[in-house]
């Protein structure tokens, strides 16, 4: 019987020491809270497929941005749903100043400054009565260039209506550059953009799209990417930091760490990842069984995501992760 010289056991046998030697951690700062404000309501309504996320009221909404500054989150995503009676073919409520996702952009700057770094979610599915990115083809198909000129304007408008950045999460082809060059024209040279670069049309956004009332029919395949496919990945993001993205990222997280670590050798812009509502909803609705210690999976998942080369992360959870983490170190 022969025995171990070099035993990596050494380093984790005590809890100072596991500290000692951890390599990757999360800080709240790296966190940004997506957050929903619905139009004309006045209570916050719950979304049952996300348990603990709301659809905000205007009042509501300051008041969980508040509650995410205090905690040390990084920064807030809005994303706006809006009345059923101000969807229209081609989204145009996302672009009007006094649309809902406008209309809480404003009152996020008016009342937090610079204290965060607040972002609005640019792409018209949740202004649109059939509920895709873009606007519609004579064949149904959806047509990217008419689309990006909406985003164009719908990317100044938020500037105009106090984001630090915007988010376009379209997946059209040139929508980054396309917005950098509308966002420099009307003097917005320092307004950033957030690319979802490497967004997959997976089965991880269900949630969401009850969070946003979504009204899809069909799919994203034809324009959000494969499941599959790596490559498409870096080919999506090598074009949008050509174009001009400041963020790239990569969407779902958990069940793409390989796109994350890939993407981070590739670039030298910061990664983000997003960890959506499907992956929220799973370890909610396992943990609301008794199945799952739901806060060290929600920690461990956030540091996998870390490892794995996302520096920032959107999540759900990103309020009571800075809480926890704040208690930990
Ligand atoms: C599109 C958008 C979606 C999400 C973020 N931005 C929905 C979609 O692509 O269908 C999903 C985020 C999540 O599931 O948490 N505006």
């Amino acid at each position: 019987m022969s025995f171990p010289d070099i035993r990596p056991r050494r380093l984790r046998r005590t809890p100072a020491i596991r500290r000692l030697v951890e390599e990757t951690r999360v800080a709240p700062s790296e966190l940004i809270l997506p957050l929903f404000l619905k139009e004309g309501i006045t209570e916050p309504r719950p979304i049952s497929s996300l348990p603990g996320v709301v659809q905000h009221t205007r009042e509501s909404l300051l008041k969980a941005a508040h509650e995410a500054v205090s905690a040390g989150v990084g920064g807030l995503m809005l994303y706006g749903v809006p009345d059923n009676a101000n969807k229209d073919e081609t989204g145009s409520a996302g672009l009007d100043p006094e649309g809902i996702l406008n209309v809480g952009l404003r009152d996020l700057r008016a009342e937090l400054g610079d204290d965060t770094v607040i972002m609005g979610d640019v792409c018209v599915d949740e202004f649109t009565t059939h509920g895709h990115c873009g606007v519609l083809a004579a064949d149904g198909s959806v047509d990217n260039d008419a689309t990006l000129e909406i985003y164009a304007r719908m990317a100044v408008a938020q500037a105009e209506a106090g984001a630090h950045m915007v988010g376009p999460s379209g997946m059209m082809d040139g929508q980054v550059g396309v917005i950098r060059k509308a966002l420099d024209a009307a003097g917005h040279q320092d307004i950033g953009i957030l690319a979802y670069s490497a967004k997959y049309a997976g089965a991880f956004y269900g949630p969401f799209r009850e969070a946003v009332e979504s009204t899809l029919q069909g799919d994203r395949r034809q324009y959000q990417q494969d499941p599959p496919n790596l490559r498409d990945a870096l080919r999506e993001v090598d074009l949008d930091v050509a174009e001009g993205a400041d963020i790239v990222m990569i969407k779902p997280a958990l069940p793409y760490l390989d796109v994350i670590a890939a993407i981070r050798e590739r670039v030298a812009v910061p990664v983000a990842a997003y960890q959506v509502s499907g992956e929220y909803a799973m370890v909610e609705a396992a943990a609301a069984n008794g199945w799952l210690d739901r806060e060290r999976v929600i920690m461990e998942s956030l540091t996998s995501i870390k490892r794995a080369g996302a520096q920032i992360i959107l999540t759900y959870w990103a309020v009571e992760a800075a809480q926890l983490l704040r208690e930990r170190y």
